[in-house]
């Protein structure tokens, strides 16, 4: 399959993409290519340039996406080589509510003279705009983590692009199943691909998707010169879980919307924030105790960081140094995942009638 996004259903991409032509003899999986180098005088030479096993996992994202992926060692490492391209004192504007890594990257760059970050509200799309002055990057997360806004991410990108910004949208959240960037104009999409593309709390890896064959070359150039490269095996365990994206979604996005109105009615819980769509739910509980209570109550919901995976997982964010002020200190993040929704709400409710009583 090519890097266009084909006619087909991305439930019927999801599974077909990537795989070894249909010939006698082929295997219908991509096998696991464990080589550091190849015999010369071929396409890929040596194992920092290319391995088998990652073209395999980047044309099944590049199809879902509309565009071409690149594969790296984790989501912040995708994230440094896209800021790496900025010049020195470029002003990169970006959501205050990003994931705190990449909020961290911004921070230390800012740090050390190289650029200018102005942090915005990034569903307030007024204000972006007021603050994109001459920014090289408008860097999008949307839905955010942990605060679950929401970017109108079709009038960010024509705004970025109207003072010559590149736009970069972090996808993560979304899916491409729920959100196409590209497709909305945007530059580049960015991926932690250890959430819920590869989805069973096994594996750390990134992505990058674009669709410009300069921007691509220059990506992939960045990623030959500092070998930020994903593991084969990795590649192999992302592509196992994206073959099941669609029902993985479909199913947790089903229990998130159950969860956020049961939670709503629940007298512990001060706010629920749900943006409508993907498998994150952020519970408010009053105050740190209670929110800290809660996470230490259930037997099946394990209080982890992460999120996108199969099992259910959530922990108050504040719990991080690097999370924002303004995130709320009892703020849980829940990632719904596929079990049966009565079961996580029993587990959730009891534990929740603990912290109430
Ligand atoms: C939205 C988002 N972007 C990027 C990252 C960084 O990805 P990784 O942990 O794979 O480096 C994360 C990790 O939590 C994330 O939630």
């Amino acid at each position: 399959m090519s890097g266009d996004t084909p006619a087909l259903s991305p439930a019927t991409v999801v599974v077909h993409a990537g795989r070894p032509p249909h010939e006698p003899d082929q295997p219908l999986n991509a096998p696991i290519t464990m080589a550091s180098t190849y015999v010369g005088g071929g396409d890929l030479e040596y194992g920092r340039y290319a391995n088998p096993t990652w073209t395999a996992f980047e044309e099944a994202l590049g199809a879902l996406e509309g565009g071409r992926a690149l594969a790296f060692s984790s989501g912040l490492a995708a994230c440094a080589t896209v800021l790496d391209l900025v010049g020195q004192d470029a002003l990169v504007v970006a959501p205050r509510h990003a994931y705190l890594g990449s909020i961290g990257q911004l921070g230390d760059l800012e740090a050390r003279g190289r650029i200018k970050a102005s942090l915005v509200d990034i569903s307030d799309t007024d204000a972006v705009v007021a603050a994109l002055d001459d920014a090289a990057i408008l860097w999008i997360e949307s839905p955010t983590n942990p605060a679950l806004e929401v970017a109108d991410v079709e009038r960010l990108v024509a705004a970025g692009h109207e003072v010559g910004a590149r736009v970069v949208v972090d996808n993560t959240f979304a899916t491409p199943l729920l959100q196409k960037p590209l497709e909305l104009g945007a530059d580049i999409v960015l991926h932690s691909v250890t959430k819920f593309l590869a989805g069973h709390s096994d594996v750390v890896m990134g992505a990058l998707v674009v669709r410009d064959d300069q921007l691509y070359d220059v990506l992939k150039g960045r990623r030959d010169l500092v070998g930020a490269i994903p593991g084969t095996f990795e590649s192999w365990l992302a592509l196992r879980g994206l073959r099941t994206l669609h029902l993985r979604v479909e199913r947790a996005q089903s229990n998130a919307a159950e969860l956020a109105r049961r939670l709503e009615a629940h007298p512990a819980v001060a706010e629920v924030r749900y943006p409508g769509f993907g498998a994150i739910v952020a519970a408010v509980l009053p105050d740190a105790e209670r929110a800290d209570l809660l996470t230490r109550s259930t037997s099946l919901w394990v209080h982890a960081t992460s999120l996108g995976s199969v099992e259910s997982t959530f922990e108050r964010r504040r719990r991080w140094k690097g999370e924002a002020a303004t995130i709320p200190e009892g703020l849980v993040r829940m990632s719904v995942g596929i079990e049966d929704v009565d079961d996580l709400w029993s587990d959730l409710e009891q534990a929740l009638d603990r912290v109430a009583g």
